[in-house]
């Protein structure tokens, strides 16, 4: 039987391309950094190291800042029946093929109402915020309002450490972005996002101190380039 002309290799070609060029740049370097599997599992470990373990598989879990969704996924490998997903970009959400309920929405206004979820993750979301310490406040008051008084929060940001300095100095090598797919994703995402990513890295106490004014430390440490709290609701 002749492919139907939607499955044929150039038409797959063009659908690429047309969705392609319907991502803004800093999002087609971010679907370039990392294959599906390769963030899975890197929120696997994650999240097995945060304490997701000793969560009950039914808590409410919402993934703020979700981008294309595969820390759902992870959690729902990991076994996590409740899962929901937010982030500000519909052309990201786009991606996401699994079963929990995304929204479109900005994280400094969440679509949820007081007291009615359980865990809240962040990975990487934060640093995007355009003000600070405005947008930062504000998003932690909506966590801090959607949490249950025994909920957990879990942030895992980029964080000013001497690999990251020396990852940043790798990445910017054109040779090394030549033979690296990876390295020249990443170099490219930090190009798009210098202004809010050089602003989240330039003050940390101020960040730490935030953080604390909104969740108890329940876990907080520094390596490896990020920053991993995990917190419940003051
Ligand atoms: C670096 S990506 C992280 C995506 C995902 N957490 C991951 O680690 O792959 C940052 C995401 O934040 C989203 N974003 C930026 N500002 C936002 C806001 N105010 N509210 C919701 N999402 C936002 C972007 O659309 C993008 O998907």
């Amino acid at each position: 039987m002749p492919r139907s002309q939607a499955e044929t290799p150039e038409n797959e070609t063009n659908s690429h391309a047309q969705k392609a060029l319907s991502l803004d740049p800093w999002e087609a370097a971010y679907l370039r950094f990392e294959t599906p599997e390769e963030e899975i599992q890197k929120f696997i470990g994650r999240l097995n190291r945060l304490g997701a373990p000793q969560w009950p598989r039914d808590a409410e879990i919402v993934e703020l800042f979700c981008g294309r969704g595969n820390g759902l996924i992870a959690l729902q490998r990991l076994g996590f029946t409740r899962i929901e997903g937010v982030d500000l970009s519909p052309r990201l959400l786009a991606q996401f093929k699994g079963s929990a309920k995304c929204t479109v929405a900005d994280c400094r206004r969440l679509p949820f109402t007081d007291r009615s979820k359980d865990i809240l993750i962040v990975q990487g979301g934060l640093h995007h915020l355009p003000a600070l310490p405005g947008d930062l406040d504000q998003t932690f008051s909506e966590m801090q309002r959607a949490l249950r008084k025994d909920g957990r929060v879990m942030f895992v940001e980029p964080w000013r450490t001497p690999f990251l300095t020396f990852v940043h100095l790798i990445s910017e090598i054109p040779a090394v972005r030549r033979i690296s797919r990876k390295m020249d994703a990443f170099a490219s995402m930090t190009e798009y996002e210098i202004r809010t990513y050089e602003q989240w890295l330039g003050q940390p106490e101020l960040i730490k101190k935030i953080a604390r004014a909104h969740f108890v430390p329940v876990h907080e440490h520094v390596g490896w380039g990020k920053w991993n709290f995990v917190g419940t609701p003051r």
